[in-house]
């Protein structure tokens, strides 16, 4: 396992993270955890030399921090660092902010969280934040040792990002980064502000959720080509750490082959490791994901609302997805959540008033149409 400095901290964190957001291994397939199984990944991994572990109060319907509190029993604490995170919708005031770090600590069995993160924040969470109070609740924890950095996980555009990064004397930022994100979110400008006041960023989604883990067959004929074979994931994995900015890129992961799969990759990535001929083939990666995009739709929300509910930026969302990822609808949290909010295509009246207002002038009737029959138009 290769570690990396964690920007003005002086903590060596292993470049491989652990995400535990995702431990559904239930044979059942629901969303319990078989927490046998769970904690076996989590000693796996920290026996292999990964040292930073991420879970939040929310994760797996508030039982992730249950499951790895009891994961680092029998020694393994003193061998990692815990990054947990507060939800903004859980508290209300300062009682409460307590109340809910008291119950992370306990749920964790631990009498410290090393990095606490204000979660999934944008400009307006943040606000939110700062009128309860939480930075100085935050500040407060660290003098009392309950907590060691104060920290951020992001969700929203750039310049929310620059806004939120320098309002407050952060220790950390977490944020969604991939090859396929560099535009997106705080994107790779995010990035590069972070890295400049010296911040360091710890990156989630960088298999975009799993689904940079598997190619499309355009996308996978130019790795083919390429002289130095990898697989998906080791590309993906590889592009990340090529960045010194990064202090460690998390992966969550449901069975032993992904956690030993990733500690062999981690094992030998280091900042500017990627040659110009690589950076060459991942630009031409990124490219033909984008050649099978369906529509060019930004998510701007100028069509928005649309007057029969239509939740137009996320049909196409969903839409693009399947294509450029083989995302299948029928599993897609977010799609699904439109097709039981009667939000979906099959309502457009074709009044055309979204048209009128797109910047873009896409032609969203036909699209919305098309977009129906592709995603959720019901068989026969
Ligand atoms: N703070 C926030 O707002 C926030 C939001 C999202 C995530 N997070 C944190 O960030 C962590 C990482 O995000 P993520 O779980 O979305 O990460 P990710 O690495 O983008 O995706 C994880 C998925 O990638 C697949 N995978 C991982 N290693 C693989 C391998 N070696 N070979 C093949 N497939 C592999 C697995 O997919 P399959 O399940 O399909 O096998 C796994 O579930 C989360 O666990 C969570 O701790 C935080």
């Amino acid at each position: 396992m290769k570690y990396r400095k964690f920007g003005k901290l002086d903590i060596e964190g292993s470049a491989f993270g652990l995400g535990c957001m995702r431990f559904n291994g239930a044979a059942s397939g629901d969303s319990t955890i078989d927490e046998k199984k769970a904690i076996s990944l989590i000693r796996r991994a920290i026996d292999g030399g990964v040292n930073y572990l991420d879970t939040a109060y929310v994760y797996l319907d508030k039982t992730s921090e249950i499951v790895l509190g009891k994961a680092l029993l029998d020694g393994y604490r003193n061998r990692v660092t815990v990054a947990t995170k507060m939800p903004k919708e859980a508290v209300h005031n300062r009682a409460e902010m307590q109340a809910l770090l008291d119950e992370e600590l306990k749920k964790l069995q631990t009498d410290h969280i090393d990095f606490y993160l204000m979660h999934g924040i944008n400009r307006e969470k943040w606000e939110a934040f700062k009128e309860i109070g939480a930075p100085e609740f935050f500040d407060d924890m660290k003098k009392e040792g309950k907590i060691r950095y104060k920290c951020f996980s992001f969700h929203g555009d750039y310049e929310d990002f620059a806004y939120i990064i320098q309002d407050s004397d952060w220790d950390m930022v977490q944020i969604q980064y991939n090859f396929m994100d560099i535009d997106h979110q705080a994107g790779t400008k995010g990035l590069e502000l972070a890295g400049s006041l010296r911040i360091p960023v710890v990156i989630m989604e960088g298999l975009l959720g799993g689904r940079l883990a598997n190619a499309p067959d355009n996308v996978q004929a130019l790795y083919d080509r390429f002289p130095v074979k990898r697989s998906a994931v080791e590309w993906a994995f590889r592009w990340l750490c090529d960045r010194p900015e990064i202090a460690t890129v998390l992966s969550g992961c449901n069975e032993t082959a992904q956690i030993d799969d990733n500690l062999r990759i981690f094992d030998s990535l280091e900042p500017g490791i990627m040659t110009p001929e690589e950076h060459h083939l991942m630009d031409e990666v990124r490219k033909a994901y984008l050649s099978r995009t369906k529509i060019g739709c930004t998510s701007c929300r100028y069509c928005m609302p649309c007057p029969q509910g239509v939740n137009i930026p996320g049909i196409f969302s969903a839409w693009n997805d399947a294509s450029l990822y083989g995302t299948d609808p029928k599993k897609d949290w977010g799609f699904q959540n439109l097709v039981r909010n009667g939000q979906t295509a099959d309502h457009c009246v074709a009044c055309g008033a979204c048209e009128a207002a797109c910047p873009q002038h896409l032609p969203i009737i036909d699209s919305l149409r098309q977009a129906w029959k592709e995603l959720d138009a019901p068989e026969g």
